[in-house]
């Protein structure tokens, strides 16, 4: 970054903003409420610059501090601070060379060498008034460097040669085309696009919608899905109430000659009630009880709303040594009449 020093003679006395800027002005003003003017102080000092011949003299940065009702060294600090406000005359071209790394490394201390010989140093303004230039930081077109900002326009993929031409033309009034300066469109590969190349990625024929999300689809329907059996709903015995259970998995049921069922109040915890829901469900022997898995268990447990109480009263333990021809204490009080909770259900 070139020092930049404040040319307090070269201004002059006044300045005035074009007669025609004065639409702009208020444009920028208008951007801001009543008490808040002083935020239009970078894009006032953007127009100034531009109506003072590409650069800020003193009187120019009063002018836009009176404007905005600023103090002078408030405006003066900010056109100080940013590079984009140059502080002492420049070329009717002024040209601001990049000189960050990606530019760098692509050559831009050949440009710099080019701008020394057809310019001369940093910030001098060539006699016929055309030329200047300084040395800037990135200018976000990394992709085409070396290059340069010739005014408002950038000039990329810059040689010695190439830069040497376009300042050789604009010393003598003639424009050139800014851009790169080498077969590249824009910042695609050079030589044309290695990528995307496909021809219908741009005639169009890619374009027509075919589906939308959640548009009712033309086709017909593909057959649906057969719906997951649903467990099935039974009537609890006692309790009045269809219920369904949520969890586990109900387990299997049998058909058999009710003569032949166990009197599964021999159970702890099953009484009259409980039997009657049990066979409801298809339950009528030990064995059945035995067999029950810790998903039937849970599937019973939901089903008869009392969770938990299976496992702590062991009904499976219990089934599997009557299933067997055995007895429990508690079959053997059933069994000699001295359990009255056989014949009623325990809460
Ligand atoms: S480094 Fe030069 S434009 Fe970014």
């Amino acid at each position: 970054m070139a020092l930049r020093r404040f040319d307090l003679e070269a201004g002059g006395d006044t300045f005035a903003f074009k007669p025609e800027t004065e639409e702009k002005i208020a444009f920028w003003r208008g951007k801001y409420p009543a008490e808040k003017q002083r935020s239009a102080v970078i894009p006032m000092l953007w127009l100034a610059q531009k109506d003072n011949n590409g650069w800020l003299s003193e009187p120019a940065m009063r002018e836009v501090a009176d404007r905005l009702e600023m103090p002078y060294i408030r405006v003066y600090e900010v056109a100080t601070f940013y590079t984009m406000f140059r502080l002492q005359p420049v070329g009717k071209y002024h040209v601001q060379l990049c000189g960050t790394t990606p530019c760098q490394l692509r050559g831009a201390e050949k440009l710099k060498e080019v701008c020394r010989k057809e310019i001369g140093d940093i910030m001098y303004v060539t006699d016929d008034g055309r030329l200047s230039w300084e040395e800037v930081e990135c200018l976000g077109a990394c992709v085409n460097a070396p290059m340069v900002q010739i005014n408002d326009d950038y000039y990329e993929d810059l040689t010695p040669e190439s830069l040497s031409q376009i300042l050789g033309k604009l010393k003598n009034g003639v424009e050139v085309a800014p851009g790169p300066q080498i077969d590249r469109v824009n910042s695609a590969p050079e030589g044309g696009a290695t990528t995307l190349t496909e021809p219908s990625l741009f005639d169009g024929s890619r374009n027509a919608i075919t589906t939308l999300p959640n548009l009712p689809s033309a086709e017909p329907e593909a057959a649906a899905e057969p719906a997951p059996a649903e467990k099935p709903k039974t009537t609890l015995i006692g309790g009045g109430a269809e219920k369904k259970a949520e969890t586990g998995e109900r387990p299997p049921m049998v058909t058999i000659d009710p003569a032949a069922h166990d009197d599964l109040k021999r159970i702890k915890g099953i009484g009259p009630k409980n039997e009657d829901a049990l066979n409801e469900l298809g339950i009528y022997t030990f064995k059945q009880i035995a067999a029950w898995t810790a998903e039937n268990v849970d599937w019973v447990e939901d089903f008869m709303s009392f969770p938990g109480r299976i496992e702590r009263e062991d009904w499976i333990g219990q089934a599997k040594t009557l299933a067997e021809g055995g007895e429990t204490e508690f079959s053997k009080r059933v069994d000699a009449g001295d359990v009255p909770s056989s014949q009623e259900d325990e809460d």
